[in-house]
């Protein structure tokens, strides 16, 4: 593994699967790990809201003997009260691992270059990793394998879409991204995942026809249409991505036995309607709950 967890591209289709099978093995026997990190610690900064990256770092690193201090941007104001690199000079002394939830991508590639100690994205504007990961090792639950499954991401071409492209392609997975014209995920984005796509048999597509997207689907996945920090866009982008909107009907294109997963959280009655969210082939909350037991493996790997 390398000394950071700052893309999926980073690694290896071996090393995304060996991840995997930690977790699985983490989520089946949490006593066995209980002391995997003891007495490490992990600090947590949030520079936009969270529920499910804050609880799942935190007790993550609880349940494998360490601790987490987490740093609000009242506290630390990234940048503007301090440096990137004075933080992470001042850091790497302290803790034994930077998590890093913020705006721009060049402050995690930042932190992650200046700290000796190993750096986690946890959300930038440009990708979701630890997000991804968590994503496709539910979906290996659930299905069984991953290699030639069909995944239809609907809506905004975002960080998350870019990490799901990217995690696929290492792993044989044929994604599809059905988004409204001039809401693609970034060029460079695509062109990377097509290059990695080719080693494993996997394909990226991006159509503009929900419905020809969702067709054949094994996984449908949403996200929001105004992501953190795109607020003044929201009411403008509802009118845009109504068509997009995942519903029963559009649901009715996928196979019979398609999961739902969406990263949340959701905005019900916007990007997902409450009859697909809560029917019993939605699995966010399975979902939700693999965030905890994939970083779990990340953590291990990293700080050990
Ligand atoms: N999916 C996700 O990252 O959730 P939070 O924004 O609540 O952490
Ligand atoms: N695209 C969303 C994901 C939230 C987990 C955002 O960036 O707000």
């Amino acid at each position: 593994m390398k000394k950071d967890f700052l893309s999926v591209r980073d690694f290896t289709s071996e090393e995304i699967v060996n991840t995997f099978d930690l977790a699985a093995a983490m989520k089946a026997d949490r006593a066995k790990y209980g002391e995997a990190l003891k007495g490490k610690t992990l600090a947590l900064i949030f520079e936009k809201p969270s529920l499910r990256t804050r609880v799942t770092f935190d007790v993550g690193i609880q349940q494998l003997g360490g601790f987490s201090i987490t740093l609000l941007p009242s506290e630390i104001n990234l940048g503007k009260r301090e440096s990137v690199y004075d933080v992470a000079k001042n850091l790497e002394r302290m803790v034994q691992g930077i998590m890093i939830r913020t705006f721009a991508h060049q402050i995690v590639l930042d932190m992650a270059k200046f700290a000796s100690i190993p750096v986690i994205n946890a959300l930038t504007d440009y990708s979701h990793p630890c997000q991804a990961m968590a994503d496709y090792f539910t979906v290996r639950e659930v299905k069984g394998r991953l290699k030639g499954l069909k995944l239809c991401y609907v809506g905004d071409g975002n960080n998350v879409s870019h990490s799901l492209m990217f995690a696929g392609a290492r792993l044989g997975v044929h994604v599809t991204v059905a988004c409204p014209e001039g809401h693609k995920p970034k060029p460079h984005a695509i062109e990377h995942a097509r290059e990695d796509a080719k080693q494993t048999g996997g394909s990226i597509e991006i159509v503009h026809d929900p419905v020809a997207g969702v067709s054949g689907a094994d996984v449908v996945y949403t996200d929001v249409w105004a992501s953190m920090g795109q607020e003044s866009e929201a009411e403008a982008r509802k009118k845009v991505f109504l068509p997009f909107q995942v519903n029963g009907a559009l649901m009715s294109y996928a196979k019979n036995d398609a999961i739902f997963m969406h990263c949340l959280p959701a905005h019900r009655g916007e990007e997902v309607t409450d009859e697909v969210i809560d029917s019993p082939n939605s699995v966010v909350f399975q979902e939700a709950e693999n965030r905890l037991h994939v970083q779990k493996a990340i953590m291990y790997q990293l700080m050990k």
